[in-house]
């Protein structure tokens, strides 16, 4: 195992084989993670960067197996926010010390391509010194162009999973794997800093379709990749299966930071969700990123993709606050920066 893992921290790729065996095995541990935390301080040292997440709209169009905002939810209570409430957000989020901005939303056809792109000019021009993150699903490239020139920085579109029988288990026949790898590249090919991720532990996961997960994200080099715990949701077709766990997570982000020394890594909230400390612990394996929530605590519980989600009855300062003294407690520091990705 040390042998493939120095060869991955060297050479930054593996075969198939190699993936699955590593995987499979999920040995060396404390090598491992000792490594991956040598890459990370490498190119971000103590930095730890952070983004405003606005989660502006729960409706969707879309009916993925694992998701609670899925549109046969019909528990779900639908929200969207008026331009104006996200705006406040932003000035709250900028206030905190906060230089990007995510805007994440179900697919909902409600906001079009000429409001969304309405949306990223009233927020990038108020703060024009932020990067705005898309995170709105799958779209025309058109429209993603058109959003990159209204002032979009980078956009989140996690593949979910690189095995098409795979993704055909988590999703609906409507969504296919080749149209969500061409978004991506698509996105890419515009200029966006472009992330890409996947649930660890998803119904059907197995360690040949996480080596192609593997394979796919060295084929692609994102800027950011975004892993999490698959948490089940109790109103899905997946209420009943198994969430994942968080030592195979910890791996998988030790095993990326090698992937692509430079990537940014959140430790999400799904990790912080299944254990008290999963962030902290997120860090410690290599990831640099964390992502609170900016959303008026109104609305926070709705937008629940999964259950026990953290942080629904905080105020966005609050979760500030307590994220500066969870990175300080393991000897990091939550910094105000744009945090884009360091050149190699
Ligand atoms: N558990 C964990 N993550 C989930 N997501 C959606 N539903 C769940 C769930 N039940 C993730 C998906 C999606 C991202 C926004 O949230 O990977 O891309
Ligand atoms: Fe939200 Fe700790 S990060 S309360």
């Amino acid at each position: 195992m040390r042998k493939l893992i120095d060869r991955l921290a060297e050479e930054h790729k593996l075969s198939k084989e190699e993936w699955i065996a590593l995987i499979e095995n999920r040995g060396e541990k404390d090598y491992l993670s000792h490594l991956a935390r040598q890459a990370q301080k490498k190119y971000y040292g103590n930095k730890v960067f952070t983004r405003g997440l606005i989660e502006f709209t729960n409706y969707c169009k879309n009916n993925c197996y694992y998701c609670g905002i899925r549109r046969d939810n019909k528990n779900a209570s639908r929200y969207r926010l008026r331009a104006e409430e996200i705006l406040d957000c932003c000035k709250q989020g900028y206030e905190l010390g906060f230089r990007t901005f995510v805007l994440q939303g179900g697919e909902d056809g409600y906001y079009t391509d000429d409001k969304l792109v309405e949306l990223i000019g009233l927020i990038k021009n108020k703060y024009s010194d932020c990067a705005l993150t898309l995170s709105v699903g799958e779209k025309e490239k058109d429209s993603y162009f058109r959003f990159y020139k209204a002032g979009a920085d980078r956009y989140l579109l996690r593949h979910e999973t690189a095995d098409m029988e795979h993704y055909g288990k988590l999703h609906p026949p409507e969504l296919k794997l080749s149209n969500r790898k061409d978004c991506l590249w698509n996105l890419k090919e515009i200029g966006y800093q472009v992330g890409c991720g996947f649930m660890v532990g998803s119904p059907g996961q197995t360690p040949e379709t996480l080596a192609e997960d593997m394979m796919f994200i060295t084929q692609l080099q994102p800027d950011m990749v975004g892993i999490g715990p698959f948490v089940p949701h109790h109103d899905t077709p997946f209420a009943g299966e198994s969430q994942g766990s968080v030592e195979e997570t910890l791996y998988l982000l030790s095993l990326l930071r090698l992937l692509k020394p430079n990537l940014l890594l959140p430790a999400t909230t799904a990790l912080g969700t299944i254990d008290r400390e999963g962030r902290e612990k997120g860090i410690l394996a290599g990831a640099n990123v964390v992502m609170p929530n900016l959303s008026p605590v109104t609305v926070r519980k709705k937008y629940e993709l999964y259950d026990n989600k953290i942080c629904t009855g905080d105020e966005a300062a609050e979760c500030r606050m307590c994220l500066v003294r969870r990175m300080e407690s393991i000897g990091y520091q939550l910094v105000i920066d744009r945090g884009d990705p360091v050149k190699i």
